[in-house]
């Protein structure tokens, strides 16, 4: 069974070989993110369950979207609608899904839901994002950034802000592809130990600075997400806007950072928080590329689970 659980837990050859599809499909739709069938229709037949206890823009439309373009159909669910929102098991859920779709893509809150899930399923199961990781994001990341730049192993990426899922995603994505990260954020926002531990023992070098214009100097990506993540609580909100205020994205950091770095942040932003419009909107940023193509990488994901 081809899961897609973390990046971590799959092969680097396999994810180099999904961002190379992702970027022919890509390709082969002749750069239009839109529009209906793609030529090739490997999911004609099959049925694809997206359920979401979270909220979504990206993850609900550009995999609904990218199954369509491939012949497939989706159903959406949400997990207050149903019984697992009721008490019902994962696992009862995973068994019975599986009779009847023949890929499900979950975003949940605890890690231990997917790991269930995929676990009693037999179907391939993605990760939609956790509290704990969020890889889906992070493949068309990779896919931005090398689509500029060439190719990203040996690069240096920094992250700016709270060491959340997303970043933890990154780190997994360090070890396996090999480029240079550096987490750069208040203490108390610090990722988890063994996301950085994992990295260092793949051969890359996995630096926390907690000075951010320190931290970007050499810097070829900037990267940052929300201060306060959907798991997080809302009284929280005021602590970590006090922690991460100077942790900021703004033209000032990015000018000290490669003067052809980019700019990345996977939305939903909170402009003007943990970065600035100007950085938005500005040369650097490639956040609406990295947005498009969450719908071209996820497709190579879904392809690469199914074998089609
Ligand atoms: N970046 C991302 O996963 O966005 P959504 O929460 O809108 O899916
Ligand atoms: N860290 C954010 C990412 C949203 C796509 C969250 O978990 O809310």
């Amino acid at each position: 069974m081809k899961h897609f659980l973390d990046i971590n837990k799959t092969s680097p050859k396999a994810l180099r070989q999904m961002i190379d599809h992702a970027r022919r499909m890509k390709d082969a739709r002749g750069g239009r993110p839109r529009g209906m069938e793609d030529d090739e229709t490997p999911l004609t037949g099959r049925m694809v369950a997206l359920i979401f206890e979270k909220p979504s823009t990206r993850t609900r439309v550009s995999f609904d979207v990218g199954v369509r373009q491939m012949g497939g159909q989706t159903m959406v669910l949400s997990g207050a609608d149903m019984q697992l929102g009721h008490g019902e098991t994962i696992a009862d859920t995973a068994r019975v899904l599986s009779r009847y779709v023949d890929l499900i893509m979950i975003r949940t809150f605890e890690e231990a839901t997917l790991l269930e899930m995929a676990e009693h399923a037999t179907v391939p199961v993605i990760n939609g994002l956790t509290n704990r990781t969020h890889p889906c994001q992070i493949m068309a990341d990779i896919m931005t950034f090398e689509e500029h730049r060439g190719p990203i192993a040996g690069r240096k990426v920094v992250w700016s802000g709270d060491g959340n899922n997303v970043f933890a995603s990154f780190a997994h994505a360090a070890g396996q592809f090999g480029f240079d990260l550096t987490f750069t954020g208040p203490e108390p926002l610090d990722p988890e130990r063994v996301f950085l531990d994992e990295a260092r023992a793949k051969g890359v070098q996995v630096t926390i600075e907690r000075d951010p214009f320190k931290a970007v100097a050499g810097a070829d990506l900037v990267v940052t997400d929300t201060w306060v993540s959907m798991h997080d609580p809302v009284s929280a909100r005021e602590r970590r806007h006090n922690q991460l205020r100077g942790y900021q994205v703004n033209a000032a950091l990015m000018a000290a950072a490669k003067p052809d770095a980019l700019f990345m942040h996977c939305l939903p932003a909170h402009r003007d928080d943990e970065a600035t419009s100007e950085v938005m909107d500005g040369p650097h940023s490639v956040i609406f590329d990295e947005a498009e193509n969450r719908l071209h990488a996820q497709k190579a994901v879904m392809r690469w689970c199914l074998g089609v």
